[in-house]
C-alpha cells in the first residue's frame, strides 16, 4: 500500500488560465497485483470471445439495463453507470487475468464487472465516502477466480505511483462532466409533477475540492484530463485500450460539448480515438418532459451518452503539451 501520498500543486505560470499542475512528490508502493493472462488464447488475440460473441458486439450502438447490484441510490453516489456497460468493455478488450485500471472509480462499479469476469482491477477515487463505498461493496465478493480488485483512495494524478509501465490491459471509467453538475438540479428532463422530485434544486456533486475534476471549467477539464492521461499512457500496454463515458450537456443554451474536450485532450497527449460507441440509453428514461418546441431543437443528453474508446498506438508519437 502507498507510503505516501501527497502531492503539491504548482501554478503553470505561462499558461493564460493558471491550470494548476500536480506534481508527485513522495513515491508510492506499486501494488501487488497481478497483470497477466490466466487463459489460453491464442497470442494475437485480444480477448476471450467466441466468433458468436465478438460478432454480437460490432454494432456501434449499445444498450443495458441496470440489475440490482446497481447503485440507482443518488444519494450514495450521484453518477453510476452499469455493471453490465463495464463487463462489456471488459470483455472486449482484456483476457482473464489482466488489469483493469479505473482513474475515477466513484461507487466501485468496474471493481464489480472486473471480480465477476475474473480480471484484477484497481480503482481510484479522490473522495473518502467513495473508496470507503467501493470496499464495503467489495467485502461482500466471492473470489471464484483468484483475482485482486483494489479501491485506492488518491487523486488520478498519482496512478503512475502505484502501476507498473506497460501493465494494464485496459482503462475504463466514467470521469466527471467538467463543473457542469456543481449546480442546482432543475429537473428539465423531467415531466410535469415529476419535476418536483426528491433532487429538485440539489447540488449532486462529489466533492468542492479543488482537485475534484467535477468543480473544474470546461477547459481547465481538459486541461486536467490531458495531464491526468498523459500519465496513464505508458502505464498501458501496446494497443491496450482506453474507454471514456461522457455525455454532452447543455448550459444557459449552450451545448457543452464533452466529448470534444476529452477526444482533443488523449489526442494531444498521445492516445489514438479507434471508436466512437453510442449508449442508447433510450431504454431506461422514460416519461421525458418537452424541451425547447416549438421554437428551439435540442437533442436530449439523457437519452444517450459517449463511449470514446482510444488505444495506446504500438508506437507513442511525440505529444505536444
Ligand atoms: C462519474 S463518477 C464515477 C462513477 C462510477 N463510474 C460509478 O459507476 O460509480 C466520477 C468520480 O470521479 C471522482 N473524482 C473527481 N476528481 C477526481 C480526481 N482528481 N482523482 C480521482 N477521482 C476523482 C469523483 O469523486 C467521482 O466519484
Amino acid at each position: 500500500m502507498p507510503k505516501k501520498t501527497t502531492i503539491i500543486y504548482k501554478t503553470k505560470k505561462k499558461h493564460p488560465l493558471k491550470i494548476k499542475e500536480a506534481t508527485a512528490i513522495y513515491t508510492a508502493d506499486k501494488l501487488d497485483i497481478a497483470h497477466t493472462r490466466a487463459c489460453d488464447c491464442g497470442p494475437t488475440h485480444i480477448n476471450c470471445l467466441t466468433a458468436k460473441e465478438w460478432l454480437k458486439s460490432q454494432l456501434g450502438v449499445w444498450q443495458f439495463f441496470y440489475e440490482k447490484r446497481d447503485i440507482r441510490d443518488k444519494t450514495l453516489h450521484p453518477a453510476t453507470f452499469p455493471i453490465n456497460l463495464v463487463k462489456k468493455c471488459i470483455e472486449l478488450f482484456t483476457h482473464k487475468g489482466e488489469l483493469v485500471v479505473d482513474p475515477f472509480v466513484g461507487s466501485g462499479t468496474t471493481l464489480i464487472a472486473a471480480n465477476d469476469l475474473g480480471r484484477n482491477a484497481v480503482g481510484f477515487d479522490l473522495n473518502e465516502k467513495y473508496s470507503a463505498l467501493c470496499n464495503q461493496r467489495l467485502d461482500g465478493l466471492l473470489n471464484l477466480y483468484n483475482t485482486k480488485q483494489i479501491a485506492v483512495r488518491d487523486d488520478a494524478i498519482n496512478i503512475d505511483q502505484y502501476s507498473e509501465p506497460d501493465s494494464i490491459s485496459l482503462l475504463v471509467t466514467s470521469p466527471p462532466y467538467a463543473n457542469l453538475l456543481n449546480r442546482q438540479r432543475k429537473n428539465k428532463s423531467r415531466r410535469g409533477s415529476e419535476r418536483n422530485n426528491e433532487q429538485f434544486l440539489k447540488v449532486e456533486q462529489y466533492s468542492q475540492n479543488e482537485r475534484d475534476l467535477g468543480t473544474m471549467p470546461i477547459e481547465e477539464y481538459q486541461q486536467e484530463m490531458a495531464q491526468i492521461y498523459k500519465r496513464l499512457l505508458p502505464l498501458l500496454k501496446p494497443k491496450g485500450h482506453c474507454i471514456i463515458n461522457v455525455p454532452d450537456m447543455w448550459w444557459d443554451n449552450r451545448r457543452i460539448t464533452i466529448h470534444i474536450a476529452v477526444v482533443e485532450a488523449l489526442r494531444s497527449v498521445g492516445y489514438e480515438l479507434r471508436n466512437t460507441i453510442i449508449w442508447d440509453r433510450t431504454n431506461i428514461v422514460n416519461r421525458i418532459g418537452i424541451f425547447g418546441w416549438p421554437s428551439n431543437y435540442i437533442t436530449m443528453g439523457v437519452t444517450f451518452e459517449y463511449l470514446l474508446d482510444f488505444w495506446r498506438p504500438p508506437v507513442i508519437q511525440p505529444i505536444n503539451i
